[in-house]
């Protein structure tokens, strides 16, 4: 069994984070999306596993993520010159494939731990040629969607239908044997000039080949624009989040309930109510961080209020004197308040951001 994790694509709903570095390398609780999914192939036993990376961002994965040692697995990189679509990709690893059956996981998906080993147990032991994975939505128009029938067999996949013929959408996790690539042969492009896997798995279900839809209980998000972002952090740090603190908490301040620090960080007369990350040789003075709230390494802030937010690493906030809430703060950014007069806002704004004042 092989794994392909797919971190190519543009990532054009996360901009501008996506402007400078990949999607898929954006922290949640202060690790790389990417990196959950690793993980969960390995703990469900599959170490040989391939990331499709683009020409854009591929660099900054390989470098980020390895040769695959830090996880236990052997990671092979396979570039996609384009981001042609998901059955593309499979197409473009078919040398690292081979004849193998495999788990294809979008890199920017992230499941609950545990449901990976349990559906790859169902996906063996019944010899199917293709597994995916349902859930219900309420914005299914965002997301390939299935028609099933009573029994749970999938009659129809259709790809961001306007009008869905069910909330069932397809979860970024699909297991196939070396059947697919049969599939992949015979599609076209679609009218958005991708090669999908939902007519790949459309044409093995015509052609009468075992397809099998399995819902997923377990939460799931594509972590594709901010919101959903915040949201999976929340998840994380609810859900995992253990104590651990290796830096410095002076006799001023508190940590109050889960909180997790990275060494050479210093928290000088404030307050950390968990649950809450703080990474590596961060500079924290005078500051309230409020639940949910991931901090990456080497950050600074003072006199500051932020909860459910996520700050990127080199992030310099600094005396804002409303709570920050609900926030994605971009890599080396900064927030300060003028020292000088005339009193007023003054901006440095890269393309696509979004800013909210009261
Ligand atoms: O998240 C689940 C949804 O993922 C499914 O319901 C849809 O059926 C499926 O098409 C996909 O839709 P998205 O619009 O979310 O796909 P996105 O373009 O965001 O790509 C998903 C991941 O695959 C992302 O990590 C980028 C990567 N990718 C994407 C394309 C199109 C590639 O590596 N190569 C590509 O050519």
């Amino acid at each position: 069994m092989k794994a392909l994790i797919l971190s190519g694509g543009k990532g054009t709903r996360l901009r501008p984070l996506t402007y400078t570095g990949a999607k898929q390398l954006v922290p949640v609780a202060n690790k790389p999306i990417l990196w959950y999914g690793i993980e969960e192939m390995v703990s469900a036993g599959i170490t040989d596993i391939g990331i499709i990376i683009s020409p854009e961002t591929g660099a900054e994965v390989k470098a980020k993520t390895g040769n695959g040692d830090r996880f236990g697995a052997k990671i092979t990189y396979i570039l996609q010159d384009k981001p042609a679509g998901l059955a593309h990709a499979v197409k473009v690893a078919l040398a690292f494939l081979g004849d193998s059956p495999f788990v294809m996981y979008l890199g920017d998906n992230l499941i609950q731990q545990g449901d990976l080993s349990y559906f790859l147990k169902q996906f063996t032991t019944q010899q199917q040629d293709a597994l995916i994975l349902l859930r219900e939505v309420s914005n299914p128009s965002a997301f390939g969607v299935a028609k099933v029938d009573e029994t749970g067999r999938v009659l129809q996949l259709i790809e961001k239908p306007k009008i869905p013929p069910s909330n069932l959408a397809l979860v970024g996790v699909y297991f196939f044997s070396h059947i697919i690539h049969d599939a992949i042969a015979c599609i076209q492009p679609s009218a958005r000039g991708e090669l999908e896997i939902t007519d790949a798995i459309q044409c093995l279900i015509d052609n009468q080949k075992q397809v099998t839809a399995c819902q997923l209980d377990g939460w799931w998000l594509d972590t594709g624009k901010k919101d959903d972002l915040l949201e999976a952090n929340r998840l994380i740090l609810d859900t995992y989040l253990t104590t651990e603190i290796f830096g410095e908490i002076d006799s001023q301040s508190q940590a109050i309930g889960r909180v997790q620090m990275g060494a050479g960080s210093k928290v000088i007369n404030s307050t950390v109510r968990g649950p809450a990350v703080i990474g590596k040789n961060c500079y924290l003075e005078n500051c309230f961080i409020g639940p949910y709230t991931s901090i990456a390494d080497n950050s600074k802030l003072i006199d500051t209020d932020i909860e459910h937010s996520v700050v990127l690493e080199g992030a310099k906030i600094v005396g804002i004197h409303q709570r920050i809430i609900d926030s994605v703060i971009g890599q080396r950014a900064q927030l300060t308040v003028a020292p000088r007069r005339p009193k007023a806002l003054r901006f440095m704004i890269g393309d696509d951001c979004q800013i909210e004042l009261t």
